[in-house]
């Protein structure tokens, strides 16, 4: 488990998003993240002095699916009202307050799911500051507000909803709508006004910030220990070893490992980004014939994921061996991975995929953890890396899974498969990235597949692989969209693919989202 030093409250002051399991939570606190506000979403349950270090200035209850009167409905803890800091429900998190307080909800007649007109009642609210007096919102709720508690009252509402929001003298607030979805156009500006307007924020956390604070907190934290680090070429890995090198440069040791199921030029792209930009102490280590040993015959996906995961965790072992005693291990863990292993209503409860990363490692050698992005997501840490002073290159780097092509091989990975996929994967990255949307996706790469088809080559028959295409855009990969590329961009990838790509002769697109697919094919 981290410190909890290292959580970046570098403002000294931070907004709780009580969490009552709205798939909606963690988008709550990247928005107010976007406010310049330190946020962290917690159970509904968590009590007082887990959250106290982080010097709570407002709490935000968020949406989710129960209805307050369940006999198990979740409730927020007592002192998100007893604190007297501004609290601000949103939704669910608006009944449950009306509820706690004495007030009534009961089952709407009619559900209201979509946009609404919402206009603001005849009183000043600072919520609304700076508003005109009907803006749409985003609202998905079934229930909602019949009584309200005492001293409250309505200071706006829609066409189904007399009480759409509602507020007091102790600065709580309700609101029916969802703020933080894009939906609702004007939301960033009502989160920013009870941020910065009513919990008088000042709006200073920002990515420097997190960077005084952490190197910092790691100086602390490692004193004169040793700290290991495995880099994979990724955006992730690469902020946390910079971090790290900053804050205790030679203490620390970092380990690329080339598993053999790199995309072309990786290694080489990788190591002159790391000798130009850091000079960390580092080591590599060409593991190709052991990974691929190890794979022979292997076609089942989670197996591969497992032997892959086993065999980087034999060779790091063995690198950091050579390095004498190390204390500590610096992972790229990111925030929705924290949320989505401690949010109260547990979001993906079965294992679709192992995933691996580092996992298994810090167990079996002994190692204390170090994850200085634990609280951070995706965005945020490209925008650290550029604060960094990292090249955008690095920066916008789309995410590579762990396992590397191996899963992006359906069936048996050789040597031969490898090659094809990272001669088709080359194509689909260059032409992405001379059509200027590489950044705009989240990811974008070629798939093997098992698959042989005819087809006509010249005058001949052919009977070769297809490749599939995958392009999607998302915002954290929970879930995902296929990208409308444009015809044209798909015709030049699937012709450069057919003539440049020996063994392949047909190619597909992906028009799958997330769910029901997933972003990797295996
Ligand atoms: P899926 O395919 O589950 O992938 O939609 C979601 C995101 O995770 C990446 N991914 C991995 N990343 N280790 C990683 O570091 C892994 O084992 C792994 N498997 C999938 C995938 O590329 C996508 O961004």
């Amino acid at each position: 488990m981290p410190t909890k030093e290292s959580r970046p409250k570098a403002a000294g002051e931070s907004a709780i998003v009580i969490d009552f399991g709205s798939q909606y939570s963690w988008l709550i606190a990247r928005r107010i993240r976007e406010c310049g506000v330190y946020s962290e979403v917690v159970a509904h349950n968590t009590p007082w002095e887990k959250i106290e270090s982080l010097n709570p200035r407002g709490f935000i209850l968020s949406g989710g699916p129960a209805s307050v009167y369940e006999p198990d409905a979740p409730h927020a803890p007592m002192y998100v009202y007893e604190k007297g800091l501004p609290v601000l429900g949103i939704c669910y998190g608006m009944q449950t307050m009306a509820y706690q307080l004495g007030g009534k909800v009961a089952k709407a007649e009619k559900h209201e799911y979509g946009l609404a007109m919402l206009y603001k009642n005849q009183v000043d609210s600072p919520l609304f500051a700076g508003l005109p007096d009907a803006i749409p919102v985003w609202m998905s709720h079934g229930d909602r507000i019949v009584e309200m508690p005492e001293g409250f009252s309505s200071i706006a509402y829609t066409e189904n909803s007399p009480i759409a929001a509602m507020s007091n003298n102790q600065k709580m607030i309700g609101i029916q709508f969802h703020p933080e979805v894009v939906h609702t156009p004007q939301g960033k500006e009502i989160l920013s006004n009870f941020l910065l307007k009513i919990c008088d924020f000042k709006g200073t956390w920002t990515p420097e910030s997190f960077i005084d604070h952490q190197l910092a907190s790691i100086k602390q934290a490692v004193g004169d220990g040793h700290v290991i680090c495995a880099l994979s070429g990724g955006v992730d890995s690469t902020v946390v070893a910079t971090l790290l090198q900053k804050a205790i440069g030679d203490q620390l040791t970092a380990i690329y490992v080339n598993n053999g199921l790199l995309r072309r030029d990786e290694v080489e792209r990788t190591i002159k980004i790391m000798r130009k930009n850091l000079q960390i102490n580092g080591s590599y280590v060409d593991a190709t014939e052991r990974f691929l040993d190890q794979l022979k015959g292997i076609t089942d996906p989670e197996q591969k994921r497992h032997i892959i995961g086993n065999e980087f965790i034999k060779v790091f072992e063995e690198e950091a061996s050579k390095i004498g005693k190390v204390d500590f291990l610096a992972q790229g863990t990111l925030y929705p991975d924290v949320i989505e292993s401690t949010a109260t209503v547990s979001r993906t409860s079965a294992t679709i995929k192992t995933h691996h990363n580092v996992g298994g490692l810090p167990e079996k050698m002994k190692l204390k953890l170090i994850e200085p992005l634990r609280y951070l997501f995706k965005d945020e840490v490209r925008q650290v890396g550029t604060a960094l002073g990292l090249p955008e290159e690095m920066v916008w780097r789309q995410p590579f899974p762990g396992p590397g092509l191996a899963i992006r091989i359906i069936g048996d990975v050789t040597k031969d498969r490898l090659e094809m996929l990272r001669s088709a994967d080359w194509i689909v990255m260059n032409e992405i990235k001379k059509a200027g949307l590489y950044r705009q996706l989240w990811q974008s790469f070629a798939v093997l597949t098992p698959l042989k088809s005819v087809g006509v080559m010249g005058d001949y028959r052919t009977y070769k692989y297809v490749v599939a295409i995958r392009a999607v855009t998302s915002q954290d990969a929970m879930t995902a969209d296929w990208a409308r590329l444009p015809y044209d961009l798909l015709a030049r990838i699937s012709n450069r693919i057919v003539n440049e790509v020996e063994g392949v002769n047909r190619v597909v697109y992906d028009i799958s989202s997330k769910p029901p697919a997933t972003i990797e094919w295996e």
